[in-house]
């Protein structure tokens, strides 16, 4: 372990999401691109960047200060926070207009593929002194016709109650809070954890002074992330929020969705229940295989 990974600072989680990225399978897919949209996004890309220069007159001092704090980000690896915070909801927004079923979200950096499976009821692997208030989350996957998906998986993974994720922060066990839940024959599921609190994007790397400098705030509101998928299905990334959660209405990555906040019930047993069902939509190229 690097210095920077030893404590939960921008520096540690930003290198630690950027080694994650680089080796996703989502990467390797970069090559294929091929030049005819390269010119035309990047083309895109830069008139949007010129028209911004020419619109508020930037300065050359303002140039070189912008061109500093990308070599910043860079060397804080920060890029995989920073885009995922402040671009990747438009991306997911393009692609939700050819999806059907439950709403999507954004992935974020902090997705660790290769977690333990577990079959449903399950309890997310967690401290035996876990902080936070207990969460019990029902529900079915089922098709965009009504029918329950056998065999339907439930790869769940969450900050703590202090807002850490396992993988990114050296005090959080490996695997903490995170989860492969299989869904039983009639894709129901039953998944124990702790509800999490809201996400604070590192305020001591350069995209945290960035957030300074502009003013604005670095809060997520809190939230489970999930990819649900099921056999013959097209795999849904989403996150669920929590109703009357702070951020919800301001969240600094801009991911929330009205559709995707729970209201858990506490019936005096101090466990908050809620029940959602998520909704799979025919993966086409394998239904054509
Ligand atoms: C970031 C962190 C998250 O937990 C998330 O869901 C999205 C983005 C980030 O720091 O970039
Ligand atoms: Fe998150």
């Amino acid at each position: 372990m690097t210095d920077a990974q030893q404590s939960p600072t921008a520096a540690g989680s930003g290198a630690s999401a950027t080694q994650s990225f680089l080796t996703t399978e989502m990467y390797q897919a970069v090559r294929q691109v091929p030049p005819e949209r390269v010119d035309a996004v990047v083309r895109a890309v830069l008139d949007g960047v010129h028209q911004a220069i020419r619109e508020h007159e930037v300065t050359y001092p303002e140039f070189q200060a912008a061109k500093a704090w990308m070599i910043q980000v860079g060397e804080g690896g920060e890029w995989p926070l920073f885009l995922d915070v402040f671009v990747e909801h438009v991306v997911e927004e393009v692609q939700a207009a050819t999806q059907q079923g439950t709403k999507g979200s954004i992935l974020g950096p902090y997705y660790l593929p290769g977690q333990q499976r577990l079959p449903s009821p399950a309890t997310l692997p967690m401290r035996e002194d876990e902080k936070g208030s207990r969460l019990a989350f029902t529900g079915q996957v089922r098709d965009v016709d009504g029918n329950p998906i056998a065999g339907a998986e439930i790869d769940i993974w969450q900050a703590d109650d202090e807002g850490y994720y396992s993988g990114f922060a050296p005090h959080v066990p490996e695997g903490n809070l995170r989860g492969l839940v299989v869904a039983d024959d009639e894709g129901r599921f039953e998944i124990r954890t702790i509800q999490p609190a809201p996400y604070q994007i590192p305020t001591d790397g350069p995209t945290g002074q960035l957030i300074e400098a502009a003013g604005w705030h670095p809060w997520r509101p809190a939230h489970l992330h999930l990819i649900v998928s099921g056999p013959g299905h097209r795999a849904i990334t989403t996150q669920l929020y929590f109703r009357g959660g702070e951020w919800l209405e301001s969240d600094v990555a801009s991911a929330v969705k009205p559709e995707l906040v729970l209201d858990p019930q506490d019936q005096g047993d101090g466990t908050g229940r809620v029940e959602y069902d998520f909704v799979l939509e025919r993966d086409e190229a394998t239904a054509a295989a």
